[in-house]
């Protein structure tokens, strides 16, 4: 580089003061400009002309798109071109369109449909199952799991142990009316808190449960008298459940808490009451029909 001073135009070598004229470029048959870099000279060629058409056009462009097309903002308003153009009205159309496509088929979930014709239509199934799983991620996965798999407090519903049935009639309505919830229909299931016990028949009872389910129990022992006393009414003889009464069965691996006998002694001093909100007011009735197919097929998923 050299120090140099840039030179100002007025100490640029003037035009030739005898013709008038620049220095020539006798390759190009440019005039320089004058300025010179260790003898290199610049030319004083014309603004390209592919950049003043690209300024012409973009110019013109952008006065056709005003005439045309919402543009200017006035307050309130703002002007909507003559063409009329009006995207939210196009997006609405669009989605009444989508959503005449899809009242195409989930029209045959309204009412009180036959699961078993809905479940066994294979074309209905490709099309109606990922709309399904689109509706349990995004209003069942946060408590049950993305595949259902449940979770402490939040029940498995991939498997084939329920606590109200997994038929999709039944699974229909624990859906509208929800449990626990504050539907006025609502289901309705409490395990009540055995607080009242002496602490070691509370220790015994747990020991018991937690040895029912690994099939381990002694069925003459202290801890099933109590059992028999306390708890068949809800958890069925010996604790086998299925009485579809809200309270599940204590024999089988499907656990809502935990059911160590740490556990258990928490459920028996404490109590437990699970909600499951109801969907009436958020979901249509044919989504929650779908959802109810989604569940049962959920459960065959695992028990095939
Ligand atoms: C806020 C958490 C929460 C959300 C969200 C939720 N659930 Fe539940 N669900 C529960 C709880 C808790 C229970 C168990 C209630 C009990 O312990 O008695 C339950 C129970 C159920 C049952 C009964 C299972 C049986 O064994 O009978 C079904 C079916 C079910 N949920 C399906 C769904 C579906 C489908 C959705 C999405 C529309 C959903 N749940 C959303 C918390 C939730
Ligand atoms: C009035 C009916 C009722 C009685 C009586 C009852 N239970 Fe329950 N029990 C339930 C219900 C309903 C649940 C489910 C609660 C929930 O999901 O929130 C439950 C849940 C449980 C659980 C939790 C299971 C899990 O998966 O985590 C255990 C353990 C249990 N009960 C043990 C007992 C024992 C032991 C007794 C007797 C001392 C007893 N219950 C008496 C209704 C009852």
């Amino acid at each position: 580089m050299t120090d140099q001073p840039i030179t100002d135009p007025k100490d640029l070598p003037a035009a030739d003061p005898h013709t008038g004229q620049r220095e020539v470029d006798p390759v190009t048959g440019y005039e320089t400009t004058g300025h010179d870099w260790s003898g290199i000279k610049e030319l004083n060629t014309p603004f390209p002309k592919i950049v003043i058409w690209a300024f012409v056009l973009t110019f013109l462009y952008a006065i056709i798109t005003w005439v045309l097309l919402p543009a200017w903002p006035y307050g309130r308003d703002y002007s909507r071109g003559l063409l009329g153009l009006e995207q939210g009205e196009m997006a609405a159309a669009n989605f009444a369109e989508l959503d005449a496509r899809r009242q195409d088929w989930i029209a045959q979930f309204d009412g009180s449909p036959d699961f078993k014709v809905l479940d066994g239509d294979a074309d209905l199934m490709a099309t109606a199952m990922p709309a399904a799983n689109r509706l349990f991620l995004d209003n069942c996965s946060v408590c049950h799991g993305a595949q259902g798999e449940g979770g402490p407090g939040f029940p498995v519903l991939n498997d084939i142990y329920w606590l109200w049935g997994g038929g999709p009639e039944t699974v229909a309505e624990t859906l509208r009316v929800g449990i626990n919830a504050a539907h006025p229909d609502t289901r309705w299931a409490q395990m009540p808190a055995f607080d009242w016990m002496e602490r070691q028949d509370r220790q015994q009872l747990a020991e018991h449960v937690a040895a029912l389910r690994d099939g381990k129990a002694d069925p003459d022992g202290a801890g099933a008298t109590l059992f028999a006393e306390n708890c068949v009414a809800c958890h069925g003889e010996a604790g086998v459940g299925g009485l579809m009464n809200g309270a599940p069965a204590l024999t089988d691996t499907a656990v809502i808490y935990g059911q160590d006998a740490a556990s258990v002694n928490q459920t028996l001093r404490f109590g437990r009451q699970g909600v499951m909100p109801y969907w009436s007011d958020r979901l249509s009735d044919p989504e929650i029909n779908l959802l109810a197919l989604y569940v049962k097929r959920l459960s065959e998923e695992v028990s095939e």
